[in-house]
């Protein structure tokens, strides 16, 4: 899907942030009580009192830029559609410094904006990241600031055990190595798999481990297991070694950008099997970096949390939606998540009153938040019926996507 995604910076925000200014802030650290306005009108049926602050860090930069720029349009969607219709209790929810903060793909960069931004900008929750190495660098400093965190995508289960205030909204990879697995095994009819590794992805080693276990499992063998570090250029040696154990799969369990040159050499070496992947497959980069449609990756599968497909009609609703809000852009699943998570997000604030003195950045009404997240249930998203588990995360069904010219194709739906 050949997207171009715009990120911008609406009026309402630059309005927003200039309200701040001059009423001070509903997100205000400490201080004498201060009742809010709810209800004020803009006019327009909008929200008109002070602004609830949310964090939101993302990549927006860098090797996974793609990953945080969809996010952000799917978050800044929630949150303009919340704020339309009154915000929440006449508050409206504007992001932390006005946008997404750029975490620029890296792990040092991740830390240094999670720290400015928890001591800083006061939010009442934050959202994010997509990738799950990222994610566990903020989470322990979210999490120790009892600061509620919502992950959109980060599949590795170790995000959500770092402890109490940290959530996701999406399945985790035990699900999504397993799904992945019996497609190959039940629907492709593979019995011998390869598996090439990111070695420094928690997410990569995390999906390589439970495919690899449920492929045995149900029969299959794992014929070669090589690793390659992200942004390297050549796959050569690790792509002729599998080559050499005649696999009926390759599964790449990496993200877009290195997907692309590794389908391309793995054809120049001669195997023909179809790759496999996982959600980290998503981006409208994909199919260019292998060549563009009919190229190196057609006829491949991955697992993902949403198919734009879909007939269900919240799914329709949002992907019109999105599209008007962004020059025509199709949303992939990492905006459909960023939407869901900001749903998720504003849905249990509005299952707890108003705190009394105004503050929405404040622990007790944090700890309410905390609550309230944790007692998800059932919640109708985009990307399937969300109920937060006692773990912290989402039970949901995967989606197998095929690679067809520049489409991807619902090929399977597998249930948890
Ligand atoms: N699940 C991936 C991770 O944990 C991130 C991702 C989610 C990428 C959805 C693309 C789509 O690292």
């Amino acid at each position: 899907m050949p997207i171009a995604f715009s990120r911008r910076l609406t009026p309402a925000i630059t309005l927003a942030a200039l309200t701040v200014v001059l009423n001070g802030c509903a997100n205000k650290p400490s201080g004498p009580s201060e009742p809010s306005s709810p209800g004020v009108g803009t006019g327009g049926g909008g929200a008109g009192g002070t602004p609830i602050i949310v964090g939101e860090y993302g990549s927006l930069t860098g090797p996974q830029s793609t990953f945080g720029t969809s996010t952000d349009a799917g978050v800044q969607l929630a949150l303009a559609t919340v704020n339309k219709a009154g915000g929440v209790n006449g508050h409206p929810l504007q992001l932390a410094e006005g946008h997404c903060l750029n975490d620029e793909s890296k792990p040092d960069t991740t830390l240094t904006v999670i720290q400015k931004m928890t001591t800083q900008d006061n939010p009442t929750a934050v959202l994010g990241e997509v990738a799950s190495t990222l994610s566990l660098t903020a989470a322990p400093v979210c999490d120790k600031a009892q600061i509620p965190m919502i992950s959109p995508s980060s599949t590795n289960p170790k995000v959500t055990q770092i402890g109490p205030y940290i959530f996701r909204v999406c399945f985790i990879d035990q699900f999504q190595g397993k799904a992945e697995a019996e497609f190959a095994f039940n629907n492709l009819k593979a019995k011998r798999a390869a598996i090439l590794t990111d070695q420094k992805s928690d997410y990569s080693t995390g999906l390589t481990q439970f495919f690899t276990q449920s492929f045995q499992q149900l029969g299959g063998q794992v014929v070669s297991a090589q690793i390659y570090a992200a942004g390297a250029l050549d796959f050569h040696p690790q792509l002729q070694q599998i080559a050499a154990q005649r696999p009926d799969v390759l599964y790449v369990p990496g993200y877009y950008t290195d997907i692309g040159p590794i389908a391309k050499q793995a054809r120049e070496v001669g195997l023909k099997a179809p790759l496999l992947g996982g959600d980290g497959w998503d981006s409208p980069a994909l199919v260019k970096g292998a060549g563009g449609p009919g190229g190196a990756l057609e006829g491949s599968y991955f697992t993902d949390h949403y198919s734009v497909n879909s007939t269900d009609p919240t799914v329709q609703q949002f992907v019109s939606a999105y599209k008007a809000a962004n020059k025509g852009a199709v949303p992939d699943a990492l905006a459909a998540l960023g939407y869901d998570a900001a749903g998720v997000l504003i849905a249990a604030m509005k299952t707890i009153p108003a705190p009394p003195d105004g503050n929405y950045a404040s622990a007790s009404y944090r700890a309410k938040l905390r609550d309230a997240i944790a007692a998800t249930k059932s919640y109708k998203g985009v990307t399937g019926t969300i109920t937060i588990g006692p773990d912290r995360n989402a039970v949901k069904p995967a989606s197998v996507l095929r690679i067809v010219g520049d489409q991807f194709q619902l090929a399977a739906t597998i249930n948890p």
